[in-house]
């Protein structure tokens, strides 16, 4: 047998180094590289990658049917996964500790055991305190099964044994198998896990949900190596301070990854927010300099939040610009299209941009708000309470449309606001009543609307 190929892999960042070295090459970090096997694994030799021996077959024998998926029973975990877990897929759910993964999974195992078998694998709780847990949300307890394991040998055992349709594993970091030497929660160790519960979820058709927490510096352990070999990866995220959880997809083999889900985290476990379009909205009561109110669009759903910014004289000689919720760089290139197609220097400034309420976004649509946001800061002057600004900047000064102009402006009619600065060709033939809408097609032209009526 070939001997085992190895190489370091870096913690934070999963780049792979031929060479163990003290610093990651990738991302710079200190003493983050493991030592990790990527030679064939023994199994993986003589099984394919659907779970057969190799076979050639001709691509019009193969059945393009698509199989039912199983429904999670909560239409946020639903609309995230793009309509249900599909059979024999491996799902791997990220988040901070305490978010609400093992909350939310045992709900959703609980209520899937009533229709299928399923199982539910801890490694970090004793069965007791998994027990006391259900019993508190008042879950139905009678139909799932569970274990407090964490040899990955001994797992696929069981499932063997016990056939489920869905397998819950919490946490990937703490499982460990037997052909890799390194300590559970290693790099080596969390990589061979989730390729020998991938492959396992194809063998035995059967959907294994793996649980991940993520490091201080937002990665999953293990975190772009991991991404790869999964079919599916949802993050569950918990903004500081808030009881609402959203989760959105990462990477998904079998639909868009563009789909929010929204929880609120009660005191009987996590509720669905069907409707969250306006709950991460709430606007001061005394309006002030620095704050704009968007409509973003995510997935197949508007949602309002708030846009905040901080102008102020820069300390020294790199003025910082920070953004939060919002992409930096994008945030950078807009500051350069205002000084270069609207006159506006902020080269001596410190620029703090924050989206309220911990969501996070990288659509387009945000691009207007944030700058609006940056004047009214810079100038001090107050944006009127009722004013929604959406559309795309581009590099050469120019408000483009963005998809779903239509629907945004609606919505922003719907919860009270009455004056729009959009994308010109994203201005409705019909108004809703009452909502006047500014369409502009420049930087110049949208400021012009935002600062010039109320001098
Ligand atoms: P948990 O599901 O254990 O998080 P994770 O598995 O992601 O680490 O949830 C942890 C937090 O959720 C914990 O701080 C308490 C809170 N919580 C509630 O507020 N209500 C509840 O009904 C439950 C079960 C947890
Ligand atoms: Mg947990």
């Amino acid at each position: 047998m070939a001997k085992p190929k190895t190489a370091y892999v870096c913690g934070d960042c999963g780049a792979e180094h031929s060479k163990w070295q003290g610093q990651c090459g990738e991302c710079s970090e200190w003493n983050t590289l493991s030592r990790v096997n990527i030679g064939p694994i023994k199994e993986s030799r003589s099984v394919g990658y659907a779970g057969g021996l190799a076979e050639v077959r001709r691509l019009s024998d193969v059945s393009p049917e698509e199989r039912p998926r199983l429904a999670t029973t909560l239409s946020e975990f639903d609309r995230v996964l793009g309509g249900g877990f599909v059979p024999g897929s491996a799902v791997l759910i990220g988040g901070d500790p305490g978010a609400g993964k093992s909350t939310l999974l045992l709900q959703v195992a609980t209520q899937m055991a009533q229709r299928e078998p399923a199982l539910y694998v801890t490694g970090e709780e004793s069965l007791h305190q998994l027990a006391l847990r259900a019993r508190r949300l008042e879950l139905p307890m009678d139909a799932l099964d569970v274990a407090a394991e964490t040899r990955v040998e001994s797992i696929a055992d069981l499932i063997a044994q016990k056939s489920p349709k869905l397998v819950v594993i919490d946490s990937v970091q703490v499982m460990h198998t037997a052909s890799s030497d390194s300590v559970p929660g290693s790099v080596s160790q969390v990589r061979e896990t989730a390729a020998f519960f991938t492959r396992l979820a194809k063998q035995t058709d059967t959907v294994i949900v793996l649980v991940g927490h993520v490091t201080k510096e937002g990665n999953l352990a293990g975190p772009k190596v991991l991404e790869h070999m999964i079919d599916c990866s949802v993050m569950l995220d918990a903004p500081a301070g808030s009881r609402y959880r959203t989760l959105r997809g990462v990477k998904n083999r079998f639909g868009a990854v563009n789909e929010l889900g929204v929880f609120a985290m009660s005191d009987r476990g996590m509720r669905e927010v069907s409707n969250p379009s306006a709950i991460f909205l709430q606007r001061a009561e005394t309006p002030s300099p620095g704050s704009v109110a968007t409509v973003l669009w995510e997935g197949t759903r508007p949602l309002l939040v708030e846009l905040q910014a901080l102008v102020d004289a820069a300390q020294g000689g790199h003025p910082k610009r920070v953004a939060v919720g919002l992409d930096s760089q994008r945030l950078g290139m807009h500051l350069a299209v205002l000084h270069r197609h609207c006159g506006i220097a902020l080269s001596d400034q410190d620029v703090f941009a924050n989206l309220v309420g911990g969501v996070r976004t990288g659509e387009t649509g945000a691009d207007l708000a944030s700058l609006m946001a940056v004047l009214s800061s810079f100038r001090n002057r107050i944006l009127p309470q009722n004013l929604i600004v959406f559309g795309e900047i581009g590099l050469t000064g120019e408000i483009r449309p963005v998809p779903q102009g239509n629907e945004r402006i609606a919505e922003a009619a719907k919860h009270g606001f009455r004056v729009a600065i959009a994308p010109k060709a994203n201005v409705p033939k019909k108004l809703p009543v009452g909502m006047t809408v500014h369409g502009v097609t420049t930087l110049d032209g949208a400021l012009d609307a935002a600062f010039s009526s109320n001098d």
